[in-house]
């Protein structure tokens, strides 16, 4: 196909979309962090939500990115060529600005003249409509006058309509396609033709569905949009397999010559090492600093890993060798100028990787063992077998179950669920300690340990490592509480030393000033917050003197001498990978 190859798509998009008058946003973090109820950004648009909910965005109402995306529901279908865990999306979006005829005209304009995809490889589906929202006879009247064949426009109600999860911003959308064969195209469009591939999605939010399932108008008509990378990458270098393309080539490439075998015959294991060692390295570079747990995103990231590992065997790559480092190190190479925290955490990816590696290369050889002795005695593994496996060998269920699935054995998950339910439950509440806290009330005392939060939040980046960040707090009248990740108990120097730099602090007398500031400057500018969601496009930040900026709403003294003496009284765990320091201030 006559396509611009040598162009990589995100500059190619981003570039048109600049062309049309829209400001370019940066990924947000992969990790969402105003909502503890969803793991991962699973859409550009999740980001979003807000400003398409109405709030002013800082960057105006003409929006273009490429996000960083992970789905997990996909999870054990990686291995054929289509399915990965993470992936990035384009996206353009309007805030209340443009709507249905510019959207259709600049997607049709972006596919033919710039990606050159003749127009007889396209077609379309527009909302037919139901009983609460009418035919979009706007996208159909558009595409038709676009050059769109009617016979290319097919009226479908169920996938043409959008929304993430149960409750939010959503519309009906039109939903472009490519025909990804060599067949002769059919003179009709039928979506349900598998020879058809979705490249573009074109969501028309114009509504907020709440959670009795009322469906109301919304203060602005937005447009958001969607198109994934690895898709159209492998359709426009006009290859089957998403794996195939400039993407993963060099990935494949080094997999091959590590395990000294052919990508053909090794397919799946192949693009299970690729795809789950790429969302890992994604995962342990967030700022989040998620490290492989139990709970949440470190399980997700512990699945990956370990997953990947597997597989690796299966190949018989030397598992103890640094074989993951090898091809992580291409993948970080292909998206560092992309990403930032690529940069920043090159170290801290290579280091999370290689320390599950070694934990989970301790066990996975007699647990496999004991795997193919169950599975040899047994006809199903039952669910105390399959939670040994987990808690003596590390084995994750989804793991287990996919050995025994290619034994044709089959796993009681429920027994296994049984036997985890005590020990998950501990886990998860204490994981969910980490969103809560925060400023319980004003009072002097305080407000005299909300400022001393700051100073160890940033003390502790000093002494201990700069990657630390406040995973949560919670102050009373008596004591202040501090989360924050680390993935070891402090020693007794390094206690010591923290609490002496707090002191230093407080006596060097700074002042503690305030200002406001559009948050993206804010962010730019270095400063520290927990989660940027949950304020507003306007917002405070506290500086204390050179040492500490973070976004917050206040209270603080206005001095740090204010404090007294700083004293730690404990320091232990609060979730894995999340340490707490309760603290005093004592007066002088
Ligand atoms: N939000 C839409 C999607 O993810 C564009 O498909």
């Amino acid at each position: 196909m006559a396509v611009k190859e040598k162009q990589n798509l995100k500059d190619l998009y981003i570039n048109f979309f600049l062309s049309k008058n829209h400001k370019q946003i940066p990924s947000a973090p992969i990790v969402p962090e105003n909502d503890p109820s969803v793991l991962f950004n699973t859409a550009g648009m999740q980001p979003l939500i807000p400003y398409l909910l109405g709030e002013k965005h800082p960057y105006g109402k003409r929006l273009c990115d490429y996000q960083k995306c992970l789905r997990t529901n996909d999870l054990d279908e990686v291995g054929d060529t289509t399915h990965h865990t993470f992936f990035e999306m384009l996206g353009n979006w309007s805030l209340g600005d443009y709507f249905k005829d510019e959207s259709i005209t600049w997607s049709m304009e972006f596919l033919t003249k710039v990606l050159n995809i003749p127009i007889e490889r396209l077609a379309v589906t527009v909302f037919k409509g139901n009983d609460k929202i009418p035919f979009d006879e706007v996208s159909y009247q558009k595409w038709l006058s676009l050059g769109i064949k009617e016979s290319k426009i097919a009226k479908t109600v169920e996938d043409n309509f959008w929304i993430v999860g149960e409750t939010g911003p959503c519309g009906p959308d039109t939903e472009i396609f490519y025909f990804r064969s060599d067949d002769e195209i059919p003179d009709v469009f039928d979506p349900k033709d598998e020879r058809y591939v979705e490249i573009w999605n074109n969501v028309f939010m114009e509504y907020y569905k709440d959670d009795k399932g009322n469906v109301v108008e919304l203060p602005n008509k937005n447009v958001d949009t969607g198109m994934g990378v690895e898709r159209t990458t492998a359709i426009l270098e006009g290859v089957n397999d998403n794996y195939a393309s400039s993407i993963w080539k060099d990935v494949i490439e080094k997999i091959e010559e590590i395990a000294n075998k052919p990508y053909k015959g090794n397919e799946v294991s192949m693009r299970i090492i690729a795809d789950h060692l790429r969302t890992a390295v994604f995962i342990s570079a967030d700022p989040a600093s998620i490290k492989p747990s139990n709970t949440d995103q470190g399980y997700i990231l512990r699945r990956l890993i370990r997953r990947a590992i597997r597989h690796a065997k299966k190949l018989d790559i030397d598992i103890n060798s640094n074989w993951e480092e090898e091809i992580i190190k291409i993948i970080i190479a292909k998206y560092k100028p992309y990403y930032q925290e690529l940069t920043t955490n090159e170290q801290v990816v290579y280091e999370v990787l290689r320390n599950e590696k070694n934990k989970f290369n301790r066990t996975i050889e007699k647990g496999l063992k004991e795997f193919n002795k169950i599975a040899k005695e047994k006809k199903d593994i039952d669910g105390l077998t399959a939670f040994h496996l987990y808690d003596t060998f590390g084995f994750p269920i989804e793991l287990t179950c996919e050995l025994a699935q290619e034994l044709g054995l089959k796993v009681d998950v429920a027994g296994f669920q049984e036997k985890f339910k005590a020990h998950q439950e501990l886990s998860r509440s204490s994981s969910m300690g980490k969103f809560k806290g925060g400023l319980a009330g004003n009072t002097e005392i305080e407000t005299r340990y909300h400022t001393a939060t700051h100073l160890l939040n940033a003390a502790l980046k000093v002494i201990v490592n700069k990657d630390i960040h406040q995973k949560g707090s919670n102050i009373t009248s008596e004591r202040m509480r501090f989360d924050f990740n680390c993935d070891h108990k402090l020693t007794p120097e390094e206690i010591q030393k923290t609490e002496d730099l707090v002191n230093e602090w407080i006596n060097d007398g700074l002042d503690v000033t305030v200002k406001e500031m559009p948050k993206e400057e804010a962010l730019q500018s270095g400063a520290e917050c927990m989660f940027i969601e949950k304020y507003p496009s306007i917002v405070t930040v506290y500086s204390i003197g050179k040492v500490s900026k973070e976004l917050c709403g206040g209270p603080h003294v206005k001095n740090t001498k204010e404090l007294g003496h700083f004293k730690i009284i404990k320091e232990e765990s609060s979730a894995s990978g999340i340490r707490r320091i309760k603290a005093i201030l004592e007066s002088k």
